[in-house]
């Protein structure tokens, strides 16, 4: 037996190839939700727009933990997570409520990959990772309510006169109302 080859260290993991490549596009996914919040939260800072800014910085950082667990399961499956790098991100916008609108689209985008991640575990009867998805099921459903929240507080309120500095201080109250802070 000395003679024989070492085995495929693919052999050595349930993890297929397939579906760690499916997660690594949903680590840089995560990776360019953090980082849009990143941007987003100085483009309304810069423009005086406090709460908001606080409400994305949080995000930004919510985000970036999405990224870690994925990143984390990946290599403790035995796997091989790739550090992401990220271009071409939005750093201006024309007003506050592009900024939100734009994070409502994005937030129904990721709900669709992640979709299609849980479509593609179970279809290669990866139940591990089947599980493992079902945390960021509801964090989505959770994620999108918040941002259609966010975008319907700009019709409640109206833009107009003290309509936007309103409108700011509302999207502020929106992690308290997330976060257990407040009754729903
Ligand atoms: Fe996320
Ligand atoms: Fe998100």
């Amino acid at each position: 037996m000395g003679d024989s080859k070492k085995s495929n260290v693919t052999l050595k993991r349930s993890l297929t190839d397939a579906m760690q490549e499916a997660l690594n596009a949903q680590i840089l996914m995560e990776a360019r939700s953090s980082y849009s919040y990143l941007a987003a939260a100085s483009w309304c800072e810069k423009e005086g727009y406090e709460h908001s800014a606080q409400y994305l910085y949080t995000h930004a950082n919510e985000e970036r933990e999405h990224m870690l667990k994925i990143f984390r399961y990946v290599n403790e499956a035995g796997g091989h997570a790739i550090a992401p790098s990220i271009t071409n991100l939005k750093y201006k916008y024309d007003s506050l409520r592009q900024v939100f609108e734009h994070i409502l689209e994005h937030e129904i985008s990721v709900t669709h990959a992640i979709n299609e991640l849980v479509d593609s575990s179970f279809s290669l009867k990866d139940f591990a990772t089947f599980q493992f998805l079902q945390w960021f099921v509801t964090e989505q459903r959770e994620e999108e309510k918040l941002s259609r929240r966010a975008v319907e507080i700009f019709d409640i309120i109206g833009e107009k006169g003290q309509g936007l500095w309103l409108i700011d201080k509302e999207i502020g109250r929106l992690d308290q109302l997330a976060h257990g802070g407040g009754a729903k």
